[in-house]
Order: C-alpha cells, then structure tokens, then sequence
C-alpha cells in the first residue's frame, strides 16, 4: 500500500484466502524443510552405498537440520510480516491524521467563510441603518430648521402688518418669550378692528393689553381692554407701556392676586374672583395667564369662571397651545361647553379659539 492510496480495513475474500495460506506456510515451512533435508540425505547416503544405520542417522540429522532452517525461514517471514503490519498501522495512521486534518481544514474554511459572510451582512446592515437614521435626523433637523424660519419670517410679517394696522407713537419693548408673539398680536389686532368688542379682558397683562387698546383707539370703538395681572409689579409696567403709547383711556390694567378657587370639582390657585365682579358682556376674552409654573392646568378656570360674563358669539382665545397642559385645557372646556366652537390656530406658539354660541344657537 501506497502513500495516498484509501486504506480499506476490509479484506477481500481472496486476500483472506492468501492470509491464511501464508499463516499455513509459515507453520508447515519446519517440517517441509526437515523433510526434504532428510530425503536428500538418504538419497545422497543410499547412493554412496552407506550402511542402513548411517542412512537412518542421517536422515535424522537432516531432518532435525531442515527443521531448524524452516523454522528460521519462518520466523523471518514473520518478522517481515510484523515489519509489514508495522508499516501498514503507520500508513493508516498517516492517512486517518491526513484526512481528519483536510476534515478539520475543510470545516474551518467554510466557518471562516459563513463568519465572514455573516460579519460582512451584519456590517453592511450596521452601515445601512446608521446611513438611515443619519438621513432621517438631517430630514428631521431640516424640517424644524424649515419650521423655525418660516414662523420668523411670518412673525415678521405680522410685525410689518400690525405696525400698518394699528399707529404707535413710540417704540414697544422687544418682545420676549413671555409676551403673545406677534402672530397672536395680529389676530387680536384683527378681532378688535372687524368685531369692534366693547369690553376686552386679558388674563395676563402686557404687550397684548397695549396693542388691543391701540387698535381700539384707532378703530374708534367706545370700549375698554382690562387687563389683568397676578403681579402687581407686571401690571405697574402694562400701566407705564399703555401711558407711553396714549392708550390709557382705552387700557385698565388690575391687579388681581392668584387665590384659591373651586369650580365644580377642582381647586386651584386663579385670579381673586372679586376682580371681575363688575365685567359683564366681554366680547374678547385673552387668557394668557396666570404663569403655569407651579400649577397643573393654571389657566383651566377662565372659562368655568366667566362663561356667563360672555356676549354671544364671544370669542376666546387660549394662548401656549403647544404646552400639553393648555391641549388639555382645550378637551376639557370642549367637553364641558358642547355648543361652542373650537378653532386651533397655526400660530408660533399654538393657540385655540373658542366662539360663544350666538343667542339663537344657545
Ligand atoms: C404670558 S405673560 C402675559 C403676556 C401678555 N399677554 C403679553 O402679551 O405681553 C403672563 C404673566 O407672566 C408675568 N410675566 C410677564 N413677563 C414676565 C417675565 N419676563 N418674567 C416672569 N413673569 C412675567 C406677568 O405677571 C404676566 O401676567
């Protein structure tokens, strides 16, 4: 058997065949050869006319002779035979480790490749979501950024449209984040010139106090805007605004301190009550206080509070509506209030305007 050549532990039916045979031979080589020794002895000692008793001994000598060197001849086979066996367990050896170590081989290339292919599809997954979510970041950043500007730009807008609407004789302070943006500024502007309400009311004095009582000024509307302030030293500063733009005729800026109310089954802190005891017919309703800080939902009692005080198709406006408090307040005074009508506004800030049913609707 050759290096290389498949080692079969099964024997054919003719190798077993010279297997046994050759066990045979080498058992039987002693007496063959003793024999054969011992005829050619006698036939040599026959033939050289020796006596019966020679030829007797020497076939015994040759047959004790020929035993030995049989015997030795198979004992020599035998060793070769071992030495052959030897070999062959070397070879088999040789060709079981040849074919484990191809096996093993075989079997780490093809996990070498499927983990390869799997880490490269699991990278390439990896690359695809991270490039996925970027683009959608970069999409939803550009849409906010989007979103900021326009709202500036139609702040400004309705900047330039209130300044042509309604005439100031002095500057107004910069706004700021706690004043109405300019948006709502000009819907209330708007409301005062077209509806010509003879009462205002504003829950949080300011900006929107002073920019009301200019457009009734300018429209000529015999009426009021009072504005009301927790803060007594906020209203001072409403008062001081309204002065310097001429509106104080037109502007009452109160202070009403926050107290503790109930309406129906709630109770929180609101404007002392007693500081709308004489308001009857408000035909626009501003609530854009008290600040929420510190108070779930702290501008919920206006309308419990003043719906009587309203004039049909009175409108209402509630500022802050991108505050989850104030979407509350909006379910919860449409709950309450079936037949009016409620409007959100796509303002800066977000808004929502309620309009009172008129006399024939309630
Ligand atoms: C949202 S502000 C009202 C703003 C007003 N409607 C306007 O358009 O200017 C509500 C209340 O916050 C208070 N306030 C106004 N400016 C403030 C400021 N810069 N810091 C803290 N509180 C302020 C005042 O008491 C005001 O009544």
């Amino acid at each position: 058997m050759k290096r290389g050549e498949r080692f079969s532990p099964k024997r054919s039916g003719k190798a077993r065949v010279r297997m046994l045979a050759k066990v045979m031979a080498d058992r039987a080589l002693p007496i063959v050869a003793g024999l054969v020794l011992a005829v050619l002895s006698v036939g040599i000692a026959w033939s050289l006319g020796a006596s019966w008793l020679t030829i007797g001994l020497t076939a015994a000598v040759g047959l004790i002779i020929g035993g030995i060197l049989g015997q030795g001849a198979a004992w020599a086979r035998a060793g070769a035979g071992a030495g052959r066996r030897q070999e062959l367990l070397v070879l088999r050896t040789i060709d079981t480790v040849e074919r484990e170590s191809r096996r093993t081989r075989d079997d780490l290339t093809q996990r070498v490749r499927t983990g390869f292919a799997e880490a490269s599809k699991n990278h390439n997954a990896a690359i695809a979501g991270a490039v996925s979510a970027t683009r959608e970041e970069v999409k939803s950043q550009h849409r906010t950024t989007r979103r900021h500007v326009d709202d500036q730009v139609a702040l400004l807008e309705a900047y330039v449209q209130l300044q042509r609407l309604v005439d100031l004789p002095r500057p107004m302070p910069r706004a700021g984040t706690w004043a109405a943006s300019e948006d709502l500024l000009l819907w209330l502007v708007g409301e005062v010139l077209e509806k010509h309400p003879r009462l205002i009311v504003d829950l949080g004095s300011g900006q929107s106090s002073v920019w009301m009582a200019a457009a009734m000024r300018h429209a000529g509307i015999q009426g009021r805007v009072v504005a009301i302030d927790h803060d007594e030293s906020y209203a001072e500063s409403t008062r001081r605004l309204g002065e310097a733009q001429g509106v104080t005729r037109w502007l009452e800026v109160r202070h009403a301190p926050l107290v503790s109310v109930t309406v129906d089954d709630r109770s929180g802190q609101w404007y002392d009550p007693a500081a709308f005891d004489d308001l009857e017919g408000i035909g626009l309703l501003s609530v854009d206080g008290p600040p929420g800080a510190g108070s779930e939902q702290a501008r919920w009692p206006a309308l419990p509070l003043l719906h009587d005080r309203l004039v049909p198709g009175a409108r209402v406006v509630l500022d802050d509506l991108i505050r989850r408090d104030e979407k509350q307040i909006v379910a919860d005074w449409h709950q309450r209030f079936p037949g009016v009508d409620v409007r959100e506004l796509d303002f800066e800030k977000g808004a929502a305007v309620f309009t009172m049913p008129r006399e024939r609707d309630r």
